[in-house]
């Protein structure tokens, strides 16, 4: 099986994970389209492309005319009926599947038949988000990690209804922005936060029992295992809410304890301490 060329791209939502992605597109010289659901929350989103782009122009590694022509590629939007033309849309809304599927069956009626449909979920059935289409063929997970611009891994998740082209043409496209690609079944949390998730809640239990400080836990990973941040400050990046979302999903899914939250994880997020993006969580930010 073949592939598809890929020259016009969707992202919907705007957020810290879909302008990442809207970013990258952009850059590796795609046209590319990102949807909000306000203005505000659009301005927003363009703000964090634009800051991240005069970033490295400050630093010298981009030139002022290249950030006004990657500028220049990206349309924001509030009408997913601007995704006619793309060849592949990306949707980064908020994890609740009933919006995501919302936003599959809308897509499936506005783009032509060749258009994949991708997710970027941490967590949530892709198979499911197929099924709200009628192209289920042409829908995988094309997971992201935060920060996008930074991180070199896209995870693509194959359904069992996914075709060999549709994951072909999702790896070329992912291979052009410069992402190294590994492909996983769909199951909650795929390969890095199968990983991942059990590692930061037991740094949480460690925290919680008293049994460590939480410097001297996220010293010990950073130190010595040379990860670039501690499971800690790592949580306050992906977000305390996210983290226990995607907890509970795979606790769910799989009924094994060693996904099952932490209370004091639960109890920081139900007190509005979600990390960096609310100034607190584990650490105090700015
Ligand atoms: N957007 C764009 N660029 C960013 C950025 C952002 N949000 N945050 C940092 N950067 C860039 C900086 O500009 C800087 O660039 P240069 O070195 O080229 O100048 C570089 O990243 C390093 O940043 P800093 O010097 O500010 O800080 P740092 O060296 O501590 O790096 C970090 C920050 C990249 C976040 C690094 O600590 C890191 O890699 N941490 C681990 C991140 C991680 O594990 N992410 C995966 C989370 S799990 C996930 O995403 C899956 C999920 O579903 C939850």
């Amino acid at each position: 099986m073949g592939e598809a060329k890929v020259r016009k791209v969707g992202v919907v939502g705007c957020g810290v994970m879909g302008s990442g992605i809207a970013q990258v597109c952009a850059q590796s010289g795609y046209e590319t389209v990102v949807a909000e659901i306000s203005e505000e929350l659009l301005r927003r989103g363009l703000g964090i492309i634009e800051d991240n782009l005069t970033r490295e122009v400050e630093k010298g590694r981009l030139a002022e005319e290249k950030k006004r022509e990657i500028l220049g590629r990206i349309k924001g939007t509030l009408k997913l009926e601007d995704f006619a033309d793309c060849d592949l849309v990306i949707e980064a809304v908020v994890e609740k599947m009933e919006e995501k599927k919302k936003v599959f069956a809308a897509l499936d009626q506005i783009c032509p038949p060749h258009t994949i449909l991708g997710s970027n979920t941490s967590c949530l059935s892709i198979t499911e988000m197929a099924m709200a289409t009628k192209r289920p063929d042409k829908v995988l997970g094309i997971h992201f990690m935060n920060p996008v611009p930074v991180m070199r891994l896209v995870e693509l998740v194959r359904t069992i209804l996914t075709s060999e082209e549709t994951l072909n043409t999702a790896r070329s496209f992912a291979e052009s922005l410069g992402k190294k690609v590994v492909v996983a079944g769909d199951a909650p949390g795929f390969i890095v936060n199968r990983l991942l998730i059990p590692f930061l809640f037991e740094a949480v239990r460690l925290y919680e029992s008293g049994f460590a400080s939480k410097e001297d836990i996220d010293a010990g990973i950073r130190l010595g295992l040379n990860h670039p941040m501690g499971p800690l400050a790592l949580l306050d990046l992906i977000g305390l809410d996210t983290a226990l979302y995607i907890g509970e999903a795979m606790y769910e899914e799989f009924k094994d304890e060693k996904f099952a939250p932490p209370p004091l994880l639960k109890r920081m997020v139900a007190a509005g301490w979600l990390g960096r993006k609310t100034g607190k969580g584990f650490y105090e930010y700015k």
